[in-house]
């Protein structure tokens, strides 16, 4: 199949929740996390780091967030939708999870513009952006995760990365296209001024 051209790709991309058992080749995960890293990052600063995990880590990783999720949503701790997100994760053949790389470098600016908190998590999320509409140009399903969040210290024990985890992304092949969740008009997000 043709890669779809990047108005389809960014108009097609939906969360996808359901994967396939199929897996997915290296060699396209590599060429989607080398479009993720052609991003543009403040100074070309490019804070982020890919961890792609696979097989019996990724069970691990896996099964740690269910864990926390569980004995969180025993004490009644809000955990948005983390267990059917485990679910997904379980089904899709590789997470990529997603880390702010020297976050320490932080606060000092006096100008917010020059918040490296502010200026990395954005093109983190260009990064990630360009992941998801990548795969969807070829073909994949993926879904970002923020709600791993809620075990991040016990993912990291296992991952043992150093800096932030910012998200994970689960990638595969989607069972179905889910119908796209209601936009705002544009008049409601954008105003012209002269
Ligand atoms: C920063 C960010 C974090 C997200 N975290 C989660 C998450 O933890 N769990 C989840 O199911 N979806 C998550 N999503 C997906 C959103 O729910 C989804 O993008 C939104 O509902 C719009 O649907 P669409 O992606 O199909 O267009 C996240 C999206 C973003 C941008």
């Amino acid at each position: 199949m043709d890669d779809l051209d990047a108005v389809a790709a960014i108009e097609g991309r939906r969360s996808i929740r359901k994967f396939k058992p199929e897996p997915v080749a290296r060699q396209l995960l590599e060429e989607l996390l080398k479009l993720a890293g052609c991003a543009p990052s403040c100074d070309n600063n490019q804070p982020w780091k890919f961890v792609v995990l696979e097989g019996q880590v990724k069970d691990e990783v896996i099964e740690v967030i269910h864990n926390k999720a569980t004995s969180l949503k025993k004490d009644e701790v809000a955990i948005g939708s983390c267990l059917e997100n485990v679910r997904s994760m379980r089904q899709s053949p590789a997470i990529v999870m997603v880390y702010r790389i020297n976050p320490e470098e932080d606060e000092e600016a006096e100008l917010p513009s020059y918040r490296g908190d502010i200026t990395d998590a954005l093109s983190i999320g260009a990064a990630i952006e360009n992941f998801l509409v990548a795969a969807t140009a070829k073909g994949l399903g993926t879904l970002w995760i923020r709600d791993v969040l809620l075990a991040d210290e016990e993912i990291n024990e296992i991952i043992k990365e150093e800096g932030r985890l910012m998200s994970a992304l689960a990638v595969g092949h989607a069972v179905e296209q889910p119908s796209s969740g209601e936009r705002k008009p544009l008049t409601e997000f954008v105003s012209w001024r002269e």
